[in-house]
């Protein structure tokens, strides 16, 4: 094994999508999660809790470069100080994190803690880089789906998205894991921004069904307002995929393995 790129939450919707990136480019990965699997050539699993810290230490051996990736609803801060303190006491060279566009403008719990987490990531003396992904296609469709069945949709305006691939978002964490420490890099984000009618309607078009005049309701509160304003959105000077809402639901839909969880 050359020296492992360790990547926490390597199993995940984006991390499964790191992995064969990494090891195209010839790099052995050493895969983190509190449900490691079997190992395979060039990849080894190992349990790690980056919330409670349990394995982080015996992880990070031998390693010099840590693309963070696992994350949940809750206690993405807590991980991220923990994996800082660990990275700086093993000597890791290159730190990489994935946030959220708005981490720092939403007035929502998932966001400050990437926020807080980016801090985290910043301050720990290890050279780091750290890009703000907008939501995947695969987060913002069962919302879409959800909301597809009501009556009610948030005005237009209201909320709007713009869901980007998982496999555009992949293959920049593997260009920022495979390069030099490039602090905070431009957010990527999908090529368009869609408001919930918009996504609903071309879900309803390619799975059949249709959008009845939907009530428009008023998202309340400091939520509402910041959705309403686009703090969310990434703005003039992100990345933009390639590969479109329709494009993805019509992946979906042809793709026998996914199309179950798309119509279900
Ligand atoms: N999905 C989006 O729309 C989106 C947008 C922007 C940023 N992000 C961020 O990108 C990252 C990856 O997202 P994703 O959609 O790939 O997530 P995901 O599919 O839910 O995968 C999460 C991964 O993290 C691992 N994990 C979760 N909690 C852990 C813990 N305490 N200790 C160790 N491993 C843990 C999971 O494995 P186990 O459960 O086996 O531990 C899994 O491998 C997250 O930080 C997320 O906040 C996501």
């Amino acid at each position: 094994m050359n020296t492992p790129l360790l990547v926490t939450g390597g199993t995940g919707t984006i991390g499964r999508r790191v992995i064969p990136l990494l090891r195209a480019a010839g790099r052995d990965v050493r895969i983190a999660s509190r449900n490691p699997r079997a190992d395979e050539p060039g990849i080894q699993h190992v349990r790690v809790d980056t919330v409670s810290g349990d394995g982080l230490a015996a992880a990070l051996g031998g390693v010099d470069v840590v693309l963070h990736l696992a994350g949940g609803a809750k206690g993405d801060d807590i991980a991220a100080r923990n994996l800082a303190q660990a990275a700086r006491e093993c000597g890791v060279q290159h730190l990489i994190l994935i946030s959220v566009v708005g981490a720092d403008r939403m007035p929502i719990g998932y966001f400050r803690a990437k926020a807080a987490a980016e801090q985290a990531i910043a301050d720990s003396g290890v050279p780091w880089s750290i890009l703000r992904a907008a939501q995947l296609h695969e987060f913002v469709l069962p919302i879409i789906r959800g909301m597809a069945k009501l009556p009610l949709l948030p005005a237009p305006g209201g909320l709007r998205f713009e869901p980007v691939h998982a496999d555009e978002v992949a293959a920049r964490l593997a260009d920022l894991a495979l390069g030099d420490p490039a602090g905070r890099v431009a957010d990527v984000a999908g090529p368009e921004i869609l408001d919930a009618r918009q996504l609903a309607q071309a879900y309803a078009d390619i799975n059949g069904g249709r959008i009845r005049r939907p009530l428009p309701v008023r998202i309340p509160g400091g939520v509402g307002r910041a959705y309403r304003a686009g703090e969310n959105l990434a703005g003039a000077h992100a990345d933009r995929g390639a590969r479109t809402w329709q494009d993805f639901l019509h992946e979906s839909h042809t793709d026998p393995a996914t199309a179950a969880k798309v119509t279900g």
